[in-house]
């Protein structure tokens, strides 16, 4: 059996095979990029399909830039009508239901790109035009991938909402970015049980701009469909014309928005545009994946998160590859699912979060031995720090000591991967994320912007010229885009996220602000703390990220209540966030306190509540005007 990685002590390296077959093996592309990011990137760029070539490759007015100035490019069209002549017959999405729910589906280029043209004319035909916003509220059914290729194909914007989040969570997005249609369904299977989706769209168009909805029918169970506003997505594509013409796309113009959490507010619309996102997604898809024309692409991510939109979705289809996408849980109907997968499409490339394998980790490793993984060739992890142990377990358990995993960094907000190692190249050291991807400029510094030298941990920010792939700004909120990204740093794209860099790679520490990452998840400590203080008998309360072996971090909520404790309120409170938000931001505990740590200013030290609950050291505590506070709360930790 090929071995595509080679191990020296803690060091892995490609092994010669992997040289000769991988996308890039040549180690001069960094300097070579790094001389002029501009001009390697134009160059790139070349290999996508414009209608019309830009005008000026970058320009830079901070905190704005712009890539491919007068560009013309569309995204569906480089997903699809570009592969029609060598790959119509190539499947681009192999589908598998939740068992028993159904067959699994084989979509190939020419069906997808047929079904496509005929949602696109749906869309228009009820009004859609470009630079209109259109939600999308799916589960992982190939649907989803079609309806953003539809909305793409006509320059419709689509924001994608997750399917796991609340009615009000829905309502927050439709409202912000005032869509007027949403793509819902029916429903879906998730761990056997049937989730009615229909009654949460319902729920969450409630009191916005929605004024038609569009419904997949996944289950075929009865739904309210409301006369004149509800339509199911069969009926309508029955009498769709069978072609629609691309539209030109400034590359400039917004692909779609998608809504994260920050530090402060509800979530924020990140926007991406059209030609530099692709250009992204496509060039990180075929060098740090190495996606070839005989590759079976899994990225578990859902769609819902922006891994699901750019590895899930553009990514591998801008390459023509084919990808495996699974409309259930890593643990339904056993913890064997997803290994059987593997075995039965022979997926070569796997793409996964540390959570995934944690919990993986823990259940065993007799699931995966009932199954041949020797087709994998490639693994990759996204989403948090993923710990030695994990790496070396995922390693040897999936990828059988022979893959090579590379460790991807990136954010919603960058669109596509900014650094990782690249496995035609090499090195790659588990716990580092690797080095900035060709072409992109990151760094790590001190508080004032100076760089700083190796091992000495700082921030972690971007510098110009900032990777094509990154967002925009913040959907009708300038004010946000300047405040949270540009603010601290003027010159260069604040991350948010602490780092260092060792032998040239940079090894990512975690979030410095107050967005936590549970189960990869981004969560915002001040929505949870907003949602929370919601309910009657709340007066204050305090939300801090800790540690869990699983999850990465969990969210635990320091709470003043109103009136005597009861029983059943710290259920009630869960119950709160899971109907506002989600069941993903659930409390792992909630405590109650008489006081909160305070500064004079009355803000509240969240930095302290976090070294209590995860025994650390608590650091300067003298700016407290409550100091006493901390000590009780260390007796109600039983400290
Ligand atoms: C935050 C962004 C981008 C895909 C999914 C997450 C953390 C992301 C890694 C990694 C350590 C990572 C950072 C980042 N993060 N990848 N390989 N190693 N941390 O997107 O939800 O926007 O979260 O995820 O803290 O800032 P997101």
């Amino acid at each position: 059996m090929a071995k595509w990685v080679v191990r020296e002590g803690n060091v892995f390296w490609p092994s010669e095979e992997m040289k000769k077959v991988a996308n890039i093996s040549n180690s001069d592309v960094y300097e070579e990029a790094d001389k002029n990011p501009v001009s390697f990137w134009e160059e790139k760029a070349r290999e996508l399909k414009w209608f019309k070539e830009w005008e000026k490759p970058y320009e830079e007015n901070l905190p704005y830039f712009k890539w491919f100035i007068g560009g013309k490019i569309n995204m569906s069209y480089n997903c699809l009508d570009v592969h029609l002549k060598d790959k119509g017959d190539k499947p681009a999405i192999i589908w598998e239901p939740e068992p028993p729910h159904g067959e699994a589906r084989i979509i190939t280029y020419n069906e997808l790109y047929k079904e496509v043209n005929k949602f696109s004319n749906v869309l228009k035909k009820l009004g859609v035009k470009k630079g209109d916003r259109v939600g999308i509220y799916l589960p992982m059914i190939p649907e989803v991938q079609m309806a953003m290729l539809a909305c793409a194909r006509i320059g419709a914007i689509h924001t994608v909402v997750f399917s796991a989040f609340s009615p009000d969570s829905l309502r927050h997005r439709l409202n912000d970015s005032g869509a007027k249609i949403l793509i819902t369904s029916d429903g879906y299977y998730r761990r056997g049980k049937e989730i009615t989706l229909k009654d949460k769209a319902d729920e969450g168009i409630k009191d916005t701009g929605i004024e038609k909805v569009i419904v997949v029918r996944r289950t075929g169970s009865n739904v309210n469909m409301a006369d004149g506003r509800d339509f199911y997505l069969d009926e309508l594509m029955k009498d769709a014309e069978e072609y629609c013409e691309p539209e030109k796309m400034e590359s400039n113009d917004t692909l779609f928005l998608l809504y994260t959490s920050g530090t402060t507010g509800k979530p924020k619309g990140v926007i991406h545009d059209t030609g530099g996102y692709a250009v992204q997604a496509y060039l990180t898809t075929k060098w740090i994946f190495d996606l070839k024309d005989d590759d079976i692409f899994w990225c578990t991510a859902d769609i819902g998160w922006v891994t699901g939109h750019t590895y899930s979705c553009y990514g591998p289809l801008l390459c023509g590859g084919t990808m495996l996408v699974y409309e259930g849980s890593p643990d339904y109907p056993d913890p064997g699912v997803w290994w059987k997968l593997i075995e039965k499409h022979k997926v070569t490339i796997f793409y996964t979060s540390p959570t995934a394998i944690r919990m993986f980790e823990r259940t065993g490793e007799s699931w995966m031995k009932k199954y041949d993984l020797s087709s994998l060739r490639l693994l990759g992890s996204v989403g948090e720090p993923i710990g030695e142990e994990a790496w070396m377990w995922y390693f040897e358990n999936v990828g059988g000591g022979r893959c090579p995993i590379v460790d991807t960094w990136w954010q919603t907000e960058t669109g596509g991967i900014l650094i990782s190692s690249l496995p035609g190249i090499g090195p790659i050291i588990p716990t580092f994320a690797g080095k900035s991807f060709p072409g992109v400029r990151m760094a790590v510094v001190d508080e004032s912007g100076n760089e700083l030298g190796d091992e000495k941990p700082g921030y972690l920010v971007q510098k110009s010229p900032f990777a094509p792939g990154m967002l925009r700004g913040v959907y009708g909120n300038p004010e946000k885009y300047k405040k949270t990204y540009w603010e601290k740093y003027k010159t260069m794209y604040d991350t948010s996220d602490g780092a260092y860099i060792k032998n040239g790679l940079i090894k990512i520490e975690g979030r410095t602000d107050d967005v936590m990452k549970v189960a990869g998840h981004r969560l915002s400590t001040a929505e949870l703390e907003d949602t929370i203080t919601l309910h009657e008998n709340v007066v204050e309360c305090a939300v801090v990220p800790r540690p869990d072996e699983i999850k990465g971090e969990a969210p635990v909520a320091f709470v003043i209540l109103r009136g005597k404790e009861r029983e059943g309120l710290k259920e009630d409170i869960i119950k709160l966030v899971e109907r506002k938000i989600s069941p993903i931001a659930k409390p792992a505990e909630i405590y109650f306190v008489d006081d909160l740590p305070k500064t004079r200013s009355g803000k509240i030290m969240r930095r302290i509540l976090r070294n209590l609950i995860s025994g650390k050291e608590l650091g300067d505590i003298t700016t407290l005007v409550n100091p006493e506070s901390v000590e009780k709360i260390k007796e109600k930790l039983k400290l």
